[in-house]
């Protein structure tokens, strides 16, 4: 038998299970949803860190507009995902490069396991891919990084520039990547003040 009509769009789908399915949306944050980010972040890490860092970094030089991405399902914020400009700095003194940091990444914890920080990590990439810098770092989980095209930093020479946990600093190669530039990473003064960085 022939598939039926799908929803219209924006309509709500119904799964098999029952279970109602609402469309996501990932877009560019606007300043109406700078609350409902600061939230997510607090649920999400179950402390002020990462909220704090958020509107840190927003304020500042290594923040890019289009790099800072929403999740929303019926309208509600309900994940979010930051990619500022770090300096990878070569060995031996060579002038620093900017490379992209994938840092925060949270959905609200009623969301999670929906698909919507694979979204947001998605997303973020496919928009970094068509910038000049040549990476993307991020400090987390390796088990969840690895499905987007991270590999261990140290696989190319990279380094935190503090001590991590092996495997812990992360990069996904962009389109700009040419050749490998290893180095150290220097974050921006807006990242001291988080305790145990996570992507
Ligand atoms: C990590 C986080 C962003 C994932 O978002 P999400 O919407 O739940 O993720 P998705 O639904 O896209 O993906 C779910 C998958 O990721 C896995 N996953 C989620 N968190 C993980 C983690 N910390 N380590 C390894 N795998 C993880 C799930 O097991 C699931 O795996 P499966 O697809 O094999 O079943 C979300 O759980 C979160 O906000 N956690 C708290 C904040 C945090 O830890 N941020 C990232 C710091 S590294």
């Amino acid at each position: 038998m022939p598939p039926g009509p799908g929803p219209a769009p924006g309509q709500k789908r119904r799964h098999s299970t029952g279970r109602v399915c609402i469309p996501m949306e990932v877009r560019p944050e606007i300043r109406a949803d700078e609350r409902a980010i600061d939230e997510v972040h607090r649920l999400a890490f179950a402390r002020e860190d990462e909220a704090k860092l958020v509107a840190a970094l927003r304020v500042g030089d290594t923040y890019l507009p289009e790099l800072s991405l929403v999740a929303l399902r019926g309208g509600e914020v309900v994940g979010h995902v930051l990619v500022t400009l770090v300096d990878l700095s070569p060995r031996g003194g060579a002038p620093a490069l900017p490379v992209l940091a994938l840092a925060p990444l949270a959905v609200r914890p009623d969301s999670q396991g929906r698909g919507v920080g694979g979204a947001l990590v998605e997303t973020a990439l496919r928009r970094a891919a068509v910038r000049a810098e040549p990476l993307v770092v991020v400090l987390g989980d390796r088990g969840y990084y690895s499905r987007f095209g991270f590999v261990p930093a140290s696989t190319l020479g990279i380094a935190a520039p503090f001590a991590v946990a092996d495997d812990a600093l992360q990069v996904r190669r962009l389109p700009a990547f040419r050749s490998a530039a290893a180095g150290v990473i220097r974050y921006p003064p807006e990242f001291s003040g988080l305790s145990g960085a996570c992507g």
